[in-house]
């Protein structure tokens, strides 16, 4: 029960769900105990995990440092296998899922700027669909932080703000975390305190009939301490849900339906602050998200398809074409307190049909005992959530 609340935190970190819906898979556990369990001194029962290797490495900025920690190894199991393996619980029917404090060996008291983290194969070479291996969340996540939101509701609270803070996470997509902002003007970073405590949890699905061996591959640049006139900056996650829509991390559109999109209603800033950058989260199906502050569009975040490594073809020779990046849109945007924040995301499934979910659901479906990469992305029963996630990086002033 301990590690189903947890899994159901990372995938809300991971994903930015309000947590106190339930995805459909985790039916019966219930978001609001997490807090409890954690301030209780809960999560104690997770294993502490050191670093498999920490490598310095070549910073982006002349000023700041820059490491490499590799965690692992971790085996996933083969996609025919009907052994669970991991110390957690997968979102994945056919997911494997692991979940560690990080131990003393990961940096403390440093200001980051950057960061980014991946999943490899037993070479430290990103793994992909290529290779049939889907990275559904891997995320750090600082439970001795919780941010005061910064997106809220017209007249009411806002509903389902994650309780801590996200320090780092990678997905299936690339995409950075940047703390801080195109403007020499604006000083931002995240502080990773002396005492952090960090939840480090990976949960990936492997479509090969045979185990797979990963490690996570995280990068941080960083300043040692907290620098004069940094303005300490955390990722903030504008959802639909958090005012009364659907909730963004678990869209699952009527059978038949493949056109649609999802508007949000009623978010307002917060508080008064920057937005340093902007980038929409999508899976499998979703075209774009777009952006506007006070009825004006500030970014349209537009979904990437194929390309190396995320691009395979099925048995039968269909191709599988997934998710590779979306884009970021980088000028930083000074809001205030009240200022209207609206979303848009837009999908086609027919043009990027759903990812079909691990674990043989889809040979099923389909009558055959058999489960192989022919039965991925096909639109049935077993289809993954679709995603309207809206990620920023928020300074508050
Ligand atoms: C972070 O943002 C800076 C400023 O916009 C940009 O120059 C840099 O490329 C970004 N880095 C990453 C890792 O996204
Ligand atoms: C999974 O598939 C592989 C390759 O076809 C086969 O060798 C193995 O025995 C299968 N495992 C199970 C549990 O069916
Ligand atoms: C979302 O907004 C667009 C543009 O205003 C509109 O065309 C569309 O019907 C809306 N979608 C929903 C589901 O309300």
């Amino acid at each position: 029960m301990k590690n189903l609340a947890l899994s159901l935190l990372f995938a809300a970190a991971a994903n930015g769900a309000a947590i106190q819906k339930k995805p459909r898979q985790l039916e019966g556990s219930s978001g609001a105990e997490l807090p409890k369990l954690i301030s209780s001194g809960g999560i104690n029962f997770l294993p502490k995990q050191k670093a498999y290797k920490i490598e310095q490495i070549e910073p982006r900025n002349a000023d700041a440092k820059r490491v490499k920690i590799t965690y692992g190894p971790y085996k996933l199991r083969a996609a025919n296998s009907t052994v669970k393996i991991g110390n957690a619980q997968s979102m994945d029917k056919g997911g494997t899922s692991y979940q560690y404090l990080v131990d003393d060996d990961f940096p403390r008291d440093i200001t980051v700027l950057q960061s980014k983290s991946m999943v490899t194969d037993e070479n430290f070479k990103r793994e992909d669909t290529a290779n049939g291996i889907y990275n559904h969340h891997n995320v750090f996540m600082d439970i001795t932080k919780s941010p005061q939101p910064a997106y809220a509701c017209e007249g009411r609270k806002a509903a389902g703000a994650l309780p801590y803070a996200v320090f780092t996470a990678g997905a299936t997509e690339v995409g950075d975390i940047n703390y801080s902002s195109t403007s020499k003007d604006i000083k931002t970073g995240y502080h990773l305190s002396k005492n952090r405590a960090l939840l480090n949890s990976i949960d990936t699905i492997n479509y090969n009939n045979f185990d797979k061996t990963v490690y996570t591959v995280t990068e941080i640049e960083y300043l040692e301490g907290t620098p004069a006139g940094y303005i300490d900056t955390f990722q903030a996650l504008i959802d639909p849900s958090i005012c009364g829509g659907v909730n963004g991390a678990a869209i699952h559109p009527p059978k038949g339906v493949s056109k649609f999109n999802v508007n949000s209603t009623g978010i307002i800033a917060a508080r008064d602050g920057y937005i340093l950058n902007i980038r929409g989260h999508l899976h499998d199906g979703g075209i774009n998200i777009q952006v506007k502050i006070n009825d004006k569009e500030v970014c349209n975040s537009k979904a990437a398809y194929g390309g190396e490594g995320h691009v395979t073809k099925t048995p039968e020779g269909r191709v599988w074409e997934t998710i590779r990046e979306t884009s970021t849109c980088y000028d930083p945007i000074k809001v205030k307190k009240g200022d209207k924040i609206y979303m848009q995301a837009n999908y086609d499934l027919d043009l990027h049909p759903s990812r079909e979910m691990g674990g043989g659901h889809g040979a099923m479906a389909m009558g055959s005992a058999k489960r192989d990469l022919a039965n991925v992305g096909t639109a049935m029963d077993g289809d993954a959530e679709q995603m309207a996630l809206v990620v920023t990086y928020f300074a508050p002033i």
